[in-house]
């Protein structure tokens, strides 16, 4: 939700703020604006519709200076419309503010300030928020210092209920720009002679790889020669300035049409990255240093429970069918929307998993700190370093897959079911899995890229097929097994790029209901390879055939029968069962791209999303 870039410094601020915001883009693209501060002047240029037009607003009405905020929005608050695009002034028209996050109590706070006589313009939270530090700022005594901005905005802070990530600017204080966060990201950037805010390390990484990810209750104040970080409550917050893993061509598109695009092709690259330094071949085992948990520990565990939301509920299946094969253990999906108030009966030894690619979800954000509340040990699964469940689960495995800017996950769900696969081998292994199952899964999976590759190959085929059925008004996708998470993704890839309607269900349901949305415009995409319920999948494309329905099938190599049954069909390479997920969805993100292209969906900022969901 919602993108923001701070900047401090000697450059002109307005190319920055625009470019940085060009890379948060896929956060949310409902409005955008900037406000810049010259000559005492607030200069504020905002409106909606993407950064481009922005960009070009700013372009016809010039906006000098070497202080700036900026924003791209994820409406929460009011609807998509220019006064309600960020930044947002208090009553003064003197302090600018930017706002990720929402402030659950802005209505009682509005109607406080109203009757104070403050006038707003627009209808969101976070004009509340701007007013309220404007009011305890104006009320400070004495000449306005960084001190007494700081305090004015702990003062407003502390009486809103939500989630904040924001940044500050005031005419009076032209060498000053704050941020604070609690429940939404914020990064502060260590140039030289200059800083950053920015919500995600993406959009400042060309200038700066040095980086301090603050944490809840974090309060920074940056000038052009440095910067302090302490807390809203107040005291000293400790910080860390950390490298960033990866540099700017990450997060450019290259020779891709699209991030998505280049996110798939990522993927040899990216599975590769997640086993790396992990496997053991000496003890026939992974390797997972972030776990600290010893082994007896890990022993003890009677159950596990994995939560994560959209994308990464679907790697949660895949891990429960992974830790219930290899490891034996009883584990459970669950939602983390629904985890986070179920008042779930655990032993005290369950595990929880909280899987997140952001690390910013809120609702996995909060079934982590529910975990923790009744005392389980959490774990996170996270791609961003040092996120807020990175940070706050008492251990963790990071996915190593680079920054991930297609709104649509792919590369993120290839790399958390290779790390569950990961935390499955290490549990089998502690139990009852032998040397030799050891060494078997630890070869399956080194040939695991390579077959990638050779399914990235078909990208040509699955594009074709793609514009076959692209007008089709509805799809259904199906799987058994470790297979039937991979058909809730491709239902899921397929609705969130191209706006058609999909659904996933395990292939034996056809008979309970579903088969009756059966008809020749609606293709049924059935992922069979020859695993061990191959010939109950045949059976069900079989029963799909005889109502005339498409059949596009996703099958093993040398499966002529699934050739020959299927309207269309994809071969990729075989690997055991438990493995098939990180080859057989490869193929469904293809196929979901290339009909979204197929449409001119905009595929990498499909409407009303965003790829980090920090609100609830
Ligand atoms: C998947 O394509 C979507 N972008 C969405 O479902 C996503 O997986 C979900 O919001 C979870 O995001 P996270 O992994 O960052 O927590
Ligand atoms: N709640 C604020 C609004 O609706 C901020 C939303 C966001 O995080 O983009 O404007």
């Amino acid at each position: 939700m919602c993108g923001i870039v701070g900047y401090i410094g000697k450059q002109q601020a307005a190319p920055l703020l625009i470019d940085g915001l060009r890379k948060l883009e896929y956060r949310g693209y409902d409005s955008a604006g900037v406000a810049i501060l010259h000559d005492g002047l607030l200069q504020t240029r905002k409106r909606i519709g993407r950064i481009a037009h922005l960009a070009q607003l700013v372009h016809e009405q010039a906006a000098p200076g070497t202080l700036g905020i900026s924003h791209t929005r994820w409406a929460t608050h009011g609807g998509v419309t220019n006064e309600n695009a960020h930044p947002h002034l208090d009553e003064s028209g003197h302090l600018a503010v930017v706002h990720n996050g929402v402030i659950e109590n802005y209505s009682s706070l509005r109607t406080q300030l109203q009757q104070q006589g403050h006038h707003f313009d627009s209808q969101t939270d976070t004009e509340v928020l701007a007013h309220l530090i404007g009011k305890a700022f104006d009320e400070s005594k004495g000449e306005p210092t960084k001190e007494l901005l700081m305090e004015a905005i702990r003062t407003a802070l502390k009486q809103v209920v939500g989630t904040y990530g924001i940044a500050v600017i005031h005419t009076s204080l032209p060498n000053l720009l704050i941020g604070a966060r609690r429940g939404s990201p914020l990064v502060l950037g260590v140039g030289k002679g200059e800083n950053f805010l920015a919500s995600d390390v993406s959009a400042i990484v060309n200038h700066t790889r040095e980086v301090v990810y603050l944490k809840d209750f974090d309060i920074a104040c940056l000038s052009p020669e440095g910067f302090e970080v302490s807390t809203v409550p107040g005291g000293e917050s400790g910080y860390e300035i950390r490298e960033v893993e990866f540099d700017s061509k990450a997060v450019e598109k290259g020779d891709y049409p699209h991030f998505m695009l280049k996110e798939i092709f990522e993927q040899p690259e990216t599975i590769r990255d997640a086993l790396r330094g992990r496997l053991s071949t000496e003890e026939a085992t992974a390797k997972l240093g972030g776990l600290n948990m010893t082994n007896a520990e890990l022993r003890n565990i009677e159950r596990v429970v994995l939560t994560g939301c959209g994308t990464a509920s679907h790697a949660a299946m895949v891990g429960e069918y992974l830790i219930e094969q290899l490891a034996l253990l009883p584990t459970e999906v669950e939602f983390a929307s629904e985890f986070r108030y179920r008042n779930l009966p655990l032993p005290k030894d369950a595990l929880v998993f909280a899987i997140s690619q952001s690390g910013e979800t809120a609702d996995t954000l909060a079934a982590l700190r529910e975990s923790q509340r009744k005392g389980h040990k959490t774990l996170g699964i996270c791609n961003n370093v040092a996120s807020t469940i990175a940070r706050e689960s008492d251990g963790g495995v990071y996915m190593h897959a680079g920054p991930e800017i297609g709104v649509a996950a792919t590369k993120s769900f290839t790399s958390q079911c290779t790390v569950l696969t990961l935390i499955a081998l290490l549990l089998g292994r502690i139990r009852h899995l032998s040397t030799t199952d050891g060494l078997r899964i630890l070869e399956e999976l080194q040939a695991i890229p390579d077959k990638v590759r050779k399914i990235l190959s078909l990208d040509a085929q699955i594009q074709a097929i793609a514009k076959k059925y692209a007008h089709a008004q509805s799809m259904m996708f199906l799987g058994r097994q470790f297979n039937y998470p991979v058909a809730l993704e491709g239902a899921l890839k397929m609705k969130e790029i191209s706006y058609i309607h999909a659904s996933g269900h395990p292939s034996a349901e056809l008979k309970h209901g579903i088969i009756a949305l059966i008809t020749p415009e609606v293709p049924s995409v059935f992922i069979a390879p020859e695993d061990t319920v191959f010939e109950k999948n045949i059976s069900n494309i079989e029963e799909v055939k005889a109502r005339m329905g498409p059949v596009i099938g996703i099958g093993t190599e040398g499966s002529h029968r699934l050739e020959e049954l299927c309207d269309d069909s994809i071969l990729i390479p075989h690997c055991p069962d438990f493995l098939s997920p990180l080859l057989t969805t490869i193929p469904l993100q293809l196929l979901a791209y290339h009909t979204a292209v197929a449409l001119g969906c905009d595929v990498d900022k499909p409407r009303n999303l965003a790829k980090s969901v920090t609100v609830e």
